[in-house]
């Protein structure tokens, strides 16, 4: 097995698990199998599907209730995680997203502002609270490792990726500044991860999702990243291997990226010209 041993040792917190599609999920599964410790959190309405349980039973982990809107619930995190794990954590992952406006089906440019504002406050300033709240509480060991998931709409335009695109944009944005501070002060790393698009929960409510991950298939030479495959990237950057990663967005997207046109794509796209009215 290779991830044995990796995070022997670590401790850390996983924020985001839902259910056994959630990236978050896969990441914890993997956590455990690399011989890390850690504490579970979702919010409320989530725990009450119950699903993260299995979960937690699983990986010996606690499950730790917070509205990662709200800053006395994510303190709670950090003194909880501590407590349950006897000292600083090593690792953070931040696996959290919702927008209203998605959901509802507004379009961009009939964007429900109060629902845009949301948009950003779960999705991306929940970030910055995490990472402040660490830093105030001392809560991450030196050469630690902090990670949020990002999506490609923070550079380009897809559509149907909605208001997300510009939470993306700030979760990225608030790795790179809280990652200057964290890192001269403390030595903890703070990355984002860029990921294909992935059947979740989260995932499939975007418009278009099931054309979006066949197209961005054809166009990416390695094929679409699956949730498996982000869980083994963020053990690499959970672990020790690498320690001089910090204020990145790292694409984890078989190349998609920066690609323009594929074979395979460029062939699909022109079967639509052979098609007779
Ligand atoms: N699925 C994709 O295609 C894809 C691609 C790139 C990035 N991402 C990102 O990956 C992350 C995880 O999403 P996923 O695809 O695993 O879907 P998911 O639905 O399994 O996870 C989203 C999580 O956010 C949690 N959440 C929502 N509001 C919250 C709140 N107020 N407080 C605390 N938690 C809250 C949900 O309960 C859920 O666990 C998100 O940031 C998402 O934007 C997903």
């Amino acid at each position: 097995m290779i991830y044995d041993q990796l995070l022997e040792g670590k401790k850390g917190i996983i924020f985001g698990a839902l259910n056994d599609k959630s990236i978050a999920w896969k990441i914890a599964e993997r956590a455990y199998e690399a011989g890390a410790v850690f504490t579970l959190s979702n919010a409320p309405v989530a725990l009450r599907f119950g699903e993260i349980n299995a979960l937690s039973e699983k990986c010996n982990s606690k499950v730790i209730q917070a509205d990662a809107t709200s800053l006395g619930d994510i303190e709670n995190v950090f003194s909880e995680s501590m407590e349950f794990l006897g000292g600083k954590v090593d690792f953070v992952l931040h696996s959290i997203g919702m927008s209203l406006n998605v959901r509802k089906g507004n379009v961009y440019n009939d964007l429900n502002y109060n629902y845009f504002l949301k948009t950003l406050e779960v999705s991306a300033l929940s970030f910055h609270k995490i990472l402040q709240t660490a830093y105030k509480l001392d809560a991450i060991n030196d050469w630690g490792s902090v990670l949020a998931l990002s999506y490609v709409a923070a550079q380009r335009s897809l559509y149907g990726y909605n208001d997300m695109a510009d939470a993306k944009a700030l979760l990225e944005s608030i790795a790179r500044s809280f990652g200057y501070i964290y890192g001269r002060e403390k030595k903890v790393r703070v990355n984002t991860i860029s990921q294909s698009p992935t059947m979740t929960t989260a995932g499939s409510g975007v418009k278009g999702f099931e054309s979006l991950v066949d197209f961005t298939e054809r166009m990416s030479p390695l094929g679409n990243a699956t949730a498996e495959d982000c869980a083994d990237y963020s053990i690499s950057l959970f672990s020790d291997l690498t320690r001089k990663v910090t204020m990145q967005n790292l694409f984890h997207d078989g190349g998609f990226s920066s690609m323009g046109m594929s074979l395979r794509a460029m062939t699909q796209y022109d079967k639509s010209f052979q098609v007779k009215d």
